[in-house]
C-alpha cells in the first residue's frame, strides 16, 4: 500500500520569518503518521523552514534545482546545497517553470538524475493546458512528458519517485479536475510507468494530484485509488492545509 504524500508547494510566498511563523502555526494541525508531510519553500527560507520543523512530521523541499554541481551559473542553486542542510525533496519541471522559466522535459530529465543521485526525491510536474485538454491530448502529452523526465532513470530510482500530475487550467484557478478527470490521467501515468519499467515500479510509484486542491475537495480526491495524495499551493499558505492533510 503506497502512503499518501501531501506537499505544499509554496511559490514566491513568504519571507523567511513568515515562513516560520506559518510553519509554527500549521505544525500541529498536519501532524500525522499516516501521511507524509513536504512543505517546499521558497530557497531563502530553506534553513529557517528546516529549523523550525525539526522534531515534527514535516520534511522540507525545494521548488527548483540545477542539473550542475557548481560552477558559473549565476542564481542557480546546487543539489549539495539543498543536502547539506537538510533538505529532502524537490519539486522538477513544475508548470510555472515551463511556462515562465524556459523549462524543457530535457532540462527536467537531467535535473531529475541529477537529484536522484544526491538522494534528493524529485516530485516530477507534468500537466496538460485547457487548449491541449480540449484537444484530447491530455494523455499523450503526460506520457511524453514523464518518459522523458525518467529517461535514463533506474527501476530501483523511479520507484522512490514522485510524480505530480497538474492541469495548468485547474492551477489557481479554484477549478479542480473532477477526481474521475483526475483519476483517469493519474492511472494513465501509472500505466505508463508499468510499460517503461514494471508492474512493480508503477505500483511503488507515488502520483499525486495538483491544481485547486483544498479542504473541501481533498478527500474525494485522494480516495481515488490512483492519487497518491496531492501537491498544493494556494490552500497550502493557511490552516486550511490541515484539513488537506487529514482529509479522511
Ligand atoms: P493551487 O493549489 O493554488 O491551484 O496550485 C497548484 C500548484 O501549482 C501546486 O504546485
Amino acid at each position: 500500500m503506497r502512503k499518501k504524500i501531501i506537499a505544499g508547494n509554496w511559490k514566491m510566498n513568504k519571507t523567511p520569518s513568515e515562513a516560520v511563523a506559518l510553519i509554527n502555526e500549521l505544525k500541529p494541525l498536519v501532524a500525522s503518521e499516516e501521511v507524509d508531510v513536504v512543505f517546499c519553500t521558497p530557497f531563502i527560507s530553506l534553513i529557517p523552514a528546516i529549523e523550525a520543523a525539526a522534531g515534527s512530521n514535516i520534511e522540507i523541499g525545494a521548488q527548483n534545482m540545477y542539473y550542475e554541481e557548481n560552477g558559473a551559473y549565476t542564481g542557480e542553486i546546487s543539489p549539495s546545497m539543498l543536502t547539506e542542510i537538510g533538505v529532502k525533496y524537490v519539486v522538477l519541471g513544475h508548470s510555472e517553470r515551463r511556462e515562465y522559466f524556459a523549462e524543457t522535459n530535457e532540462t527536467v530529465n537531467k535535473k531529475v538524475l541529477k537529484a536522484i543521485e544526491h538522494n534528493l526525491i524529485p516530485i516530477v510536474c507534468c500537466g496538460e493546458t485547457l487548449a491541449q485538454r480540449e484537444q484530447g491530448i491530455t494523455i499523450d502529452l503526460v506520457r511524453l512528458q514523464t518518459k522523458i523526465a525518467f529517461k535514463g532513470v533506474s527501476a530501483e530510482d523511479a520507484k522512490k519517485c514522485v510524480i505530480a500530475y497538474e492541469p495548468i487550467w485547474a492551477i489557481g484557478t479554484g477549478k479542480t479536475a473532477t477526481s474521475d478527470e483526475a483519476e483517469e490521467v493519474c492511472a494513465a501515468i501509472r500505466k505508463n510507468m508499468e510499460e517503461v519499467y514494471s508492474k512493480e515500479v508503477a505500483e511503488a510509484i507515488r502520483v499525486q494530484y495538483g491544481g485547486s486542491v483544498s479542504g473541501a475537495n481533498a478527500s474525494e480526491l485522494f480516495a481515488k485509488p490512483n492519487i497518491d495524495g496531492g501537491l498544493v499551493g494556494g490552500a497550502s499558505l493557511k490552516a486550511e492545509f490541515g484539513k488537506i492533510v487529514n482529509y479522511k
